[in-house]
């Protein structure tokens, strides 16, 4: 298993793959997350945008761009989707995808990263439900956050629009 960038002949194949994983999810239906990844892409705004390829077959990718707390807003990044094929989950493709994205970010010196998701997986990579720092709406402990520095941010955190696409939208 490779993990690298996308590259501009992958989009189609990530789509697939997000489509497919969250496809029948409790917290998805593939449509909307598959959106919110080429809303990202158009806009420019995928700041980090990680495949994991096994013999040129794309099985997960991950998608980061900013975030902004309120206050010290700099530096900041969400992580999401996260998706790996339904048929190659299990095998450590995910948590190989948020470690490469992860190093990525610090060699970047990123201040932190947030993400939306299940604490029981996010835990462990370090994401923790963060005191400091909100997203209105957000379930109850789902919001959690990864520092890298000691950075002061803190306040309600602002996404790219493509996280308030809505399936009507
Ligand atoms: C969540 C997901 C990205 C994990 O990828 P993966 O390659 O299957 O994960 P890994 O093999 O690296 O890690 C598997 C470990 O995570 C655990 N795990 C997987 N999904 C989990 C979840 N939703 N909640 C808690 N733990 C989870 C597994 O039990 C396993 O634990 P173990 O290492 O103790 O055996 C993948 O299952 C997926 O695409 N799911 C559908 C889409 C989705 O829900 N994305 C995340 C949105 S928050």
């Amino acid at each position: 298993m490779w993990i690298r960038e996308e590259s501009p002949d992958d989009a189609d194949a990530i789509g697939a793959v997000v489509l497919a994983a969250f496809a029948g999810t409790a917290h998805g239906d593939g449509r909307l997350e598959t959106r919110i990844v080429d809303t990202l892409r158009a806009d420019r705004a995928l700041a980090v945008s990680l495949v994991a390829d096994i013999d040129r077959r794309i099985a997960g990718h991950i998608a980061l761009s900013a975030a902004r707390p309120s206050r010290d807003g700099d530096g900041w990044y969400v992580l999401g989707p996260v998706a790996v094929a339904p048929a190659d989950q299990g095998h450590g493709i995910g948590t190989a995808l948020v470690h490469a994205g992860m190093r990525i970010l610090q060699e970047r010196q990123a201040n932190g990263c947030v993400v939306l998701g299940d604490p029981a997986y996010y835990g462990r990579f370090g994401f923790r439900p963060d005191p400091l720092l909100t997203l209105p709406g957000a379930p109850e402990g789902a919001f959690q956050a990864l520092r890298f520095t000691d950075a002061a941010s803190a306040g309600e955190v602002i996404l790219h629009p493509a996280f308030g696409l809505h399936e009507q939208d």
